[in-house]
């Protein structure tokens, strides 16, 4: 088999580099290691920058976006008592952020390219990838059980964090960063009306609370747990009552109802450089991981492939290496100011057990510069719609 850009993964990355190809006029095969199934629903972000929306448009990918999305104009930060709403248009020159299901976007990336009979496989682990140092790299992957071959000009890992295209990059070329953080997310997907109306980031001495949503009638809500908790130690009433303890303000309450899906999710900031190396390419969570407290790792996946899609445009069709090759720095750029700005809202917003008795009080004055002071809610505005460069 044989193509310009092997495509590794289905996840957001994967999924929209092959719709952007395709609407360059440039072949790609995309490998799946799981079934469509499996990735249509496995439950994971929401909350997308105008940025996002604005690539998915451009992809002919948001006419249900634009149906079912929730425009959001801020956040409510609470802690101790208090809320304070953070507005974003009035912050940003006018930005906002939508909330629309990862789920969402893979199915309808995912249609479409089937729509447009797209040579795109599930089931098919990549197993190696070769020759990403010379001109003619080769993926070899399973189907049915058996190895074939997939010869192509460019490689795009878009496998996530337990891919295998970052492990092709000699390990004395790779540097990689990491933190890990103490604690754990345990997601639930509830159907119940959500009880606000922009998304509550709570801070509380039990610990951190989200309220979320993913629809008029569908909740999404996370609270901290340890990294090593066990959902079976996490009946419904445990997580309603902690939830109703952590977001706790007068005289709001939450509405609860059945609980459809939970599960718990560790916490890790990693970034990998650089993101290339001769004619592979890595996007998203295969080259960085946010916590999610940001809500970056989604948007930085569509900002890496949409720097990667132009780059192959101009590869291919005018013959210039230039964007390939600058494609790591241009990505690495925004991926550490995400980097940043998800570890400073971790630490904001999360509890530590461990935490001395000047880090909480340093913890709490943090809080309330952030809701007292008008240069503090602009910062986080900023960053939380996506920061962009003035050049
Ligand atoms: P993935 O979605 O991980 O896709 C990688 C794909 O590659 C997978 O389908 C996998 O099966 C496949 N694959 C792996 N190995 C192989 C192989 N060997 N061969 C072939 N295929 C392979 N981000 C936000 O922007 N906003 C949010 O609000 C937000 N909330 C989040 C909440 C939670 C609880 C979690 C867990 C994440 C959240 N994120 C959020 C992060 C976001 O979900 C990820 O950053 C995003 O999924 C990255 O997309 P991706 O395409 O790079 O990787
Ligand atoms: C979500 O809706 O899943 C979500 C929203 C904001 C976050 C993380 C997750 O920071």
């Amino acid at each position: 088999m044989r193509t310009r850009v092997a495509i590794i993964g289905a996840g957001p990355a994967g999924l929209l580099l092959s719709q952007l190809l395709h609407d360059r006029g440039i072949d790609a095969v995309l490998l799946e290691a799981r079934d469509r199934e499996y990735c249509e629903h496995r439950q994971r972000a929401g909350m997308l920058e105008q940025a996002t929306v604005d690539v998915l448009r451009e992809a002919g990918a948001a006419d249900r976006l634009d149906r079912e999305g929730l425009v959001h104009h801020g956040i409510h930060l609470r802690y101790a008592g208090r809320d304070r709403h953070i507005d974003f248009p009035s912050r940003t020159g006018g930005r906002s952020v939508t909330v629309y299901g990862q789920t969402e976007i893979v199915k309808d990336l995912i249609a479409k390219r089937v729509a447009q009979g797209a040579r795109m496989y599930f089931d098919a682990p990549v197993t190696a990838i070769e020759g990403i140092d010379g001109d003619a790299p080769r993926v070899r992957f399973l189907r049915d059980g058996v190895e074939e071959v997939l010869e192509c000009d460019l490689v795009a890992g878009c496998d996530g964090f337990h891919g295998v295209s970052r492990g092709a990059i000699p390990a004395d070329v790779l540097k990689t960063y990491e933190r890990v953080h103490p604690f754990a997310w345990l997601g639930i997907l509830a159907d119940v009306a959500p009880s606000t109306d922009d998304l509550i980031y709570a801070h509380s001495e039990r610990g951190f609370a989200l309220h979320s949503m993913r629809s008029r009638a569908v909740s999404r809500l996370y609270l901290q747990v340890d990294p090593d908790a066990d959902l079976a130690d996490w009946p419904d009433e445990r997580i309603w009552a902690e939830l109703r303890e952590r977001l706790a303000l007068p005289g709001w309450t939450l509405d609860e109802g059945p609980i459809r899906e939970r599960s718990i999710t560790p916490m890790r900031s990693f970034v990998a450089e650089p993101m290339s190396f001769g004619r592979l390419f890595l996007a998203g969570d295969a080259a960085h991981i946010v916590p999610p407290t940001g809500a970056k790792g989604l948007n930085l996946a569509v900002a890496d492939v949409r720097v990667l899609a132009r780059a192959c445009g101009e590869f291919f069709l005018a013959g210039s290496r230039a964007g390939l090759d600058g494609y790591s720095d241009a990505c690495l750029r925004r991926v550490w100011r995400a980097e940043q700005f998800s570890s400073w809202m971790t630490t904001l917003l999360h509890a530590r057990v461990d935490a001395s008795g000047f880090d909480r009080r340093c913890q709490e004055a943090e809080l309330a510069y952030v809701a007292d002071s008008s240069a503090a809610m602009d910062s986080l505005a900023e960053n939380y719609v996506g920061y962009t460069w003035a050049d």
